[in-house]
């Protein structure tokens, strides 16, 4: 897979390709490369932004800057390009991001994330050059990359050779494996600390009813889960 992310901070991104599962696909391959949209701007003195018409606080990604930028890079209008390959803008007002997207992500053999900075983008950014807006959550981050960052976490390891143990990825909270349900609880050693015992089936070497156990706790969790609860 082929990321490529517009970011005013680049240097933000060499300590997520360092990070173990991200590695391991960039080196099978896949690659993460940064755009600096400031770069490519056509405005002096490297302005990317201005004042929001209507009055107000804060300042404005241009339109105009991002096509320039995206032009630089891929040699094509914009509003064609997004229909060539996924051009994800971080935005908090977008879908948000759950385990079904992050799937239909990882299926992209390209992926184009814009990382928006102080008010956000030019609505004509998201309306003409978007193939999708995405949100992390229900808040706002002072900018788009630590939102792309988790983005392309929680992508590249679905990826094969991003984890030690492929299975690991495979039954996780929200899988279909799991029935999109959370994950059942996990114990390791010691057996008994402070009188919190492990429970005992997880101990039995009884696989199928270990397995049955599991699914139950997830399934409660995902009712649990349901009604507001852990
Ligand atoms: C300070 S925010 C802009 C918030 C915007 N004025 C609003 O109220 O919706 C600046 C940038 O951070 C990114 N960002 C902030 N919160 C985000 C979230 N929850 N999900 C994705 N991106 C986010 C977006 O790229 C956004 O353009």
């Amino acid at each position: 897979m082929r990321i490529d992310i517009f970011t005013l901070f680049p240097e933000w991104f060499g300590w997520l390709s360092e990070q173990r599962h991200v590695a391991n696909v960039l080196s099978g391959g896949s690659s993460i490369e940064c755009v600096n949209f400031r770069d490519h701007t056509p405005l002096t003195g490297g302005q990317v932004d201005d004042t929001p018409f209507g009055g107000g606080a804060g300042m404005v990604l241009r339109v105009d800057v991002m096509d320039a930028a995206l032009r630089g890079r891929y040699g094509v209008d914009p509003v064609e390009l997004r229909r060539r390959r996924r051009v994800i803008a971080l935005a908090p007002t977008g879908r948000l991001l759950d385990d079904g997207l992050v799937d239909e992500l990882a299926g992209e053999p390209e992926l184009t994330l814009l990382c928006g900075r102080y008010e956000g983008f030019d609505e004509r950014i998201l309306e003409h050059f978007a193939s999708d807006v995405v949100s992390i959550g229900r808040y706002v981050l002072s900018g788009g990359e630590l939102a792309a960052m988790v983005l392309c976490d929680a992508v590249l390891r679905k990826l094969p050779g991003a984890l030690g143990d492929e299975r690991s990825a495979h039954e996780e909270s929200f899988s279909a494996a799991l029935e999109g349900n959370p994950e059942y609880p996990h114990y390791t050693r010691p057996a008994e600390y402070r009188g919190w015992k492990v429970p005992d089936v997880l101990l039995s070497g009884h696989h199928e009813r270990i397995e049955q156990w599991r699914r139950e706790r997830s399934r409660e969790r995902g009712a649990g889960e349901a009604s507001g609860g852990h």
